[in-house]
């Protein structure tokens, strides 16, 4: 059943039309593909307790994590592994075209499965806050769990902006979202991981997490890469040899272990860039898929393209895509949407 964005969005849909697995051999993952226009974000990891920063802070349920814990912040796991070097960069890649694409599909996905306002929603990895400001601003109570300081400052500078009734919506915590049930307690109705799991080495963990945190019936909203489509951006962008490259050429090595056509990329992927590995430790947790979507079918390739005055149809035309089969199977982002069960 296709996930519909305009209707019964709902009503659960069967996973069937994932891109088929995808796995990385057990020696190690060797990315082929050029940086290009995204470098690796190589900042050596962070050691250092928790820090809330918001003046609003509810108990955590669960108690806190013993003094003096050391607290690994972002872990880099390779080249291509972002979107960005650091805050800044990742919050001019925002006000990109593809930022702002990415941005608002997301937040049109999310209305149709959220709970109405308001609800308690938890932002793992929230980055510079985009997604806590727009829920903000829609009533819902939101808190971001962020490691990274620069971005936790960002999201400041945003809230700076924003009416009191939004502020006072918005909480900020500073910790590593695998550490989250210590750090902000359980019970939430919905919790973002949006674009977070290509920075840790094993999606599991962090997967894991987001169910504990979320209340059974609640919702959890996963972005991640869509590792078996990454030579779409290569070709679209005329880098023919990359292209051939990530699509398994000239080998075209057979293998058993996927259920698609029978070829591999020579990209290795890192487990968390296979979504049909993401939705099974996600429903193996203890979930329900409910809908994934595709986000960037038309406009990945554009590199740093600002927004143009057509903005709002390129919106639509990828919300449209990223809906349905076969154009959402090739975007380069799919986001996963499941409900809690038990
Ligand atoms: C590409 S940004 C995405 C930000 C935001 N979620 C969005 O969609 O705009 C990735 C974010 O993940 C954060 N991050 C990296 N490792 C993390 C971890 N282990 N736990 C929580 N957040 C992490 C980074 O600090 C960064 O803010």
């Amino acid at each position: 059943m296709q996930p519909s964005p305009t209707s019964d969005r709902r009503t659960p849909v069967s996973d069937h039309t994932v891109p088929p697995r995808v796995r990385p051999p057990a020696s190690g993952r060797e990315l082929l593909e050029p940086p290009f226009d995204e470098p690796p974000f190589d900042e050596p990891p962070v050691h250092h307790a928790p820090v809330r920063v918001a003046d609003h802070q509810p108990e955590p349920r669960h108690g806190r994590p013993g003094a003096g814990e050391p607290r690994v912040l972002a872990v880099v796991d390779g080249p291509d592994a972002a979107d960005y070097t650091d805050a800044a960069d990742y919050v001019a890649h925002t006000a990109t075209l593809r930022g702002v694409v990415r941005q608002r599909l997301v937040t049109r996905a999310l209305i149709g499965h959220l709970p109405p306002a308001p609800a308690r929603l938890l932002d793992i990895g929230g980055g510079n806050g985009v997604q806590a400001l727009e829920f903000a601003r829609r009533g819902y109570d939101v808190t971001v769990c962020e490691p990274d300081p620069r971005m936790l400052a960002e999201t400041r500078r945003g809230l700076a902006d924003a009416p009191e009734s939004v502020r006072r919506r918005v909480e900020l915590v500073q910790g590593d979202g695998r550490d989250a049930v210590h750090l902000v307690g359980t019970g939430w109705d919905a919790t973002f991981c949006h674009g977070v799991i290509m920075f840790v080495p094993e999606p599991a963990p962090l997967l894991n997490v987001l169910v504990e945190l979320t209340r059974p019936g609640g919702i959890i909203s996963v972005v991640g890469k869509n590792g078996p489509a990454l030579a779409l951006r290569a070709g679209l962008q005329g880098r023919w040899r990359d292209t051939v490259a990530l699509l398994g050429e000239p080998s075209f090595a057979k293998t058993t272990e996927t259920t698609g056509p029978g070829r591999r990329p020579a990209v290795q992927l890192p487990p968390g860039d296979d979504p049909a590995n993401v939705a099974a430790i996600l429903t193996a947790a203890g979930t329900q898929p409910l809908a994934w979507y595709g986000i960037r079918t038309f406009t990945d390739h554009l590199g740093g393209s600002p927004p143009g005055p057509d903005v709002d149809a390129v919106v639509d035309a990828e919300w449209a895509a990223g809906a349905r089969d076969p154009y959402r199977g090739i975007a380069r982002l799919i986001h996963h949407v499941h409900r809690r069960t038990g």
